[in-house]
């Protein structure tokens, strides 16, 4: 089912509905003990449940085998429209062995209730090192998402899958605004131009100059903090979103921002991640993108810039949302303000940017970063959060 929306054209043009409708359902529910099972890990149920509200439009279900290989090596579906990431549910020959083309697979989570179902019209093997080195750049399997992609299954089950039901988020249930939510909202607001932002990080003073850089620009902010599966080293979301509430009630102008979830897992592919969020976001009704530095990325897998390279790829207009590039930003201290090299004529000693590493070891000593890097509110609440972890 495809749905009529506000705004911008989602991706492909129209937002997918995956969700099952009560009769749908219904049907699932009696059928429940009798279809094979395949249970999810915790990206492929996120990847489910993107797929069921139109976060992945203009996909219906996981990737078939010339979808997959075209994205690998061209970054397009094979109808031609740009898309950057495989979406695939990938399991073992043992799983996929007794699975028939054209059965019906019920999806379990991984406490065994029943979420979804795949209509399996294809079952392939596929190449972990050709899509490594396209998609992650680098077959290191110290790479987490490479990582994964070598520890998960050797065959995609692939075709249309629909959510049993759309449940509110455990943690978040405030913050769930789906896309066909998020473009009522900008339209209610009667907001021309949003911008989005993506971050997997706890918020910092070079984070707040971006979105604020682009919201003086722009009529709305749609912040967006990825709350999917992640490496076990990144900050919890919970921690994170904690953070972003104290920034909305204090420093943030609450009618020209909205904070919501983005339940979708991180890859760590940097360069082609940064086009796989900016489609994700147009999706949710946005017209421009935030990608700064090492947008992403992973430890030195690629050039800080690299993720607003790939973006001259695509035609002027392609990916039917603008990217705004940012520099490295940071705290100038000649000038008493966050500032790029493009605003601030500082010697790289005036400049105060802090490494995720260095932030975390201050934290670990109970020492506050100082204020140029983290508002006092946010380092406060981050310490808080490591000394009870
Ligand atoms: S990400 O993996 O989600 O990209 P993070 O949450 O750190 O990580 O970044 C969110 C966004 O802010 C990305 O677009 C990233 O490029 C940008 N960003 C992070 N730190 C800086 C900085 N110091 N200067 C400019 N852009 C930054």
């Amino acid at each position: 089912m495809t749905v009529l929306t506000e705004g911008i054209a989602p991706h492909g043009g129209q937002l997918i509905n995956r969700i099952a409708t009560a009769a749908e359902k219904a049907e699932f529910l009696a059928l429940a003990e009798k279809l094979p099972r395949v249970s999810l890990d915790e990206r492929s149920l996120s990847d489910l449940v993107m797929i069921a509200i139109g976060g992945f439009s203009p996909l219906k279900g996981f990737m078939e085998q010339d979808d997959y290989e075209k994205v690998v090596d061209d970054m397009r579906l094979i109808n031609g429209l740009p898309w950057a990431i495989p979406v695939t549910l990938s399991v073992s020959e043992e799983v996929a062995d007794p699975l028939k083309e054209g059965n019906w697979i019920r999806l379990d989570d991984s406490a065994g209730n029943f979420v979804g179902v795949l209509e399996l019209t294809q079952k392939y093997r596929y190449n972990k090192a050709h899509e490594a080195v396209n998609v992650y750049r680098t077959d290191d399997q110290k790479h987490p998402g490479v990582k994964v992609l070598y520890e998960q299954g050797e065959i995609n089950l692939a075709g249309p899958i629909w959510l049993l039901q759309r449940d509110p988020h455990p943690q978040f249930p405030k913050y769930q605004i789906d896309p066909l939510q998020s473009r009522k909202m900008f339209h209610e607001k009667a907001w021309k131009t949003i911008v989005g932002f993506q971050t997997r990080n706890p918020i910092h003073r070079a984070h707040e100059y971006i979105q604020k850089c682009a919201l003086e620009v722009v009529d709305g902010l749609f912040l967006h903090p990825l709350v999917g599966a992640t490496k076990s080293d990144d900050v919890p979301a919970d921690v994170r979103m904690r953070c972003y509430e104290i920034m909305m009630d204090k420093y943030f102008p609450q009618d020209r921002v909205i904070l919501a979830i983005n339940p979708s897992a991180m890859r760590y592919a940097g360069p082609r991640e940064a086009i796989f969020h900016a489609i994700i976001r147009k999706n949710y009704g946005c017209t421009h993108f935030i990608v700064g530095r090492d947008h992403a990325g992973v430890g030195d897998y690629y050039g800080t810039y690299d993720a607003q390279y790939i973006f001259d790829e695509f035609e002027p207009g392609e990916l039917g949302i603008v990217p705004m590039k940012f520099e490295h930003a940071f705290y100038c201290t000649r000038t008493s303000g966050m500032a790029t090299t493009k605003t601030s004529p500082s010697l790289p000693e005036e400049r105060i940017h802090l490494s995720g590493t260095k932030v975390r070891e201050l934290l670990r000593k109970g020492e506050l970063p100082p204020p140029e890097f983290s508002r006092p509110e946010v380092a406060a609440e981050l310490i808080r959060a490591m000394r009870e972890s």
